[in-house]
């Protein structure tokens, strides 16, 4: 057997199987590139489902790591520590908001939003006790809890995972009718993705947006914007909603936000909404911890400059012109996306999502395919043009057959 082939029987032999990883295992990555066990390189076009928006081992990012490595990590919040109020203060301002509520995972933010909307519904709205309602859409992915899972609509994340919680309605997604439709006096908020990245990069109808905004305001509905995934500088601006204009009541963020190197989520709303909270009532021991806040404060001090949303645009512009010369010729069926971020629909003749994953990672372009033969393309947004271009040469290749 190979170093690799090794590598990956003994992790299948001691490891759950919630993942089916493709068969590369890394032992080292810089910028765009990640290199295996056995030196071979590869061009990273999924930067850890966006977590990785500034690229592997940025330096500023591992210099502020560092740094706070030989300070202070880990207080709890049962004390205050010196990075904490200049975090929350920064990403209050970095999302034009006023309150921050720090966690660690997308999943924990997502659960946390919904404590958030529910405490707001009783306490502010005037929902009967145990009556609030959240809307959410088809097709969803915020994370893998419980609570989380009971409204997905993707039977592989749900199934035999019951009994589900309720409290949740789930419209078409893109369907503003259905919407209007479901909304009740008890709904509390509105759950939704600027644009639903494992869904396979949908970009809902223009307007939808705009649309949302405009019903959830007039019922006094929060709206919630999953940007965990589609935030913080992907689509071309720091979030996606900004395409549209819309400025959300809650901004869930999450991945790029611990920059790759720790993980870092947040919640950050009014004070009016994330006031309803009071000692004791949610929390985590790592939440807003020292070495987090050191590295999320370098990753908002790279976001205010504008450098990284700029570059996300111009490249994704070049990205999507590329793409769509795809279509068109049979192999692909369909390209969406905004900035660095594309949902590629390949023809279901030529292979899988997983068996086209397979083919670039022999090419050395690793990618990760999506539900039946889409693949999502989302690589760290420091790519060079040459490298971006390199990639694409290599789908190109594959593609052909
Ligand atoms: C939109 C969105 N929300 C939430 C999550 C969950 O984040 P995590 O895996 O950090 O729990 C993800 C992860 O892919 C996501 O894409």
């Amino acid at each position: 057997m190979s170093i690799t082939e090794t590598a990956i029987a003994s992790a299948e032999a001691h490891s759950a199987h919630n993942y089916h990883p493709l068969p590369v295992v890394v032992a080292s990555a810089e910028g765009a590139w990640m290199t295996d066990v056995e030196g071979r390189r590869y061009l990273d076009l999924l930067a850890g489902y966006s977590a990785l928006n500034f690229g592997h081992g940025n330096r500023r990012l591992i210099d502020a790591a560092k740094a706070q490595l030989d300070r202070v990590t880990l207080t709890s919040r049962a004390f205050h520590h010196d990075r904490f109020a200049e975090f929350c203060a920064e990403l209050a301002a970095l999302c034009g908001m006023e309150t921050v509520l720090p966690m660690n995972t997308g999943a924990e933010a997502v659960e946390t939003a919904v404590k958030t909307a529910r405490k707001w519904g009783y306490r502010v709205k005037g929902v009967p006790d145990g009556m609030a309602k959240i809307i959410v859409a088809s097709d969803n992915f915020h994370g893998r809890t419980t609570t989380i899972v009971s409204f997905s609509t993707d039977p592989e994340a749900r199934a035999d995972f019951g009994p589900y919680t309720p409290g949740f309605e789930i419209v078409p997604y893109g369907d503003l009718t259905a919407m209007r439709e479901a909304m009740t006096e008890n709904t509390v908020a509105v759950l939704i993705e600027p644009i639903q990245g494992e869904a396979g990069v949908l970009v809902p109808p223009a307007g939808y947006l705009p649309g949302v905004r405009e019903l959830t305001r007039e019922r006094n509905v929060l709206f919630i914007a999953d940007e965990i995934q589609s935030g913080l500088g992907r689509t071309g601006k720091t979030f996606a909603l900004e395409h549209e204009g819309v400025v959300p009541d809650v901004y869930l963020l999450g991945k790029a936000l611990g920059g790759g190197v720790v993980p870092v989520s947040a919640v950050v709303s009014s004070a009016d909404v994330l006031g309803v909270f009071r000692p004791g009532e949610h929390g985590s021991t790592f939440g807003g911890n020292p070495l987090a806040c050191a590295v999320a404060l370098e990753v908002i001090a790279m976001l205010r400059t504008g450098e990284y949303q700029q570059r996300a645009a111009e490249l994704g512009d070049h990205l999507h012109r590329e793409l769509g010369l795809l279509t068109g010729g049979g192999a692909v069926e369909a390209v969406r996306g905004r900035g660095l971020w594309a949902g590629v629909d390949i023809a279901p003749a030529l292979g899988t999502g997983r068996d086209i994953s397979e083919r670039l990672l022999e090419q050395g372009v690793l990618v990760k395919d999506t539900h039946g033969s889409t693949i999502r393309i989302a690589p760290p947004l420091v790519i060079s043009k040459e490298d971006l271009d390199w990639g694409l040469d290599r789908l190109r290749a594959v593609l052909k057959g």
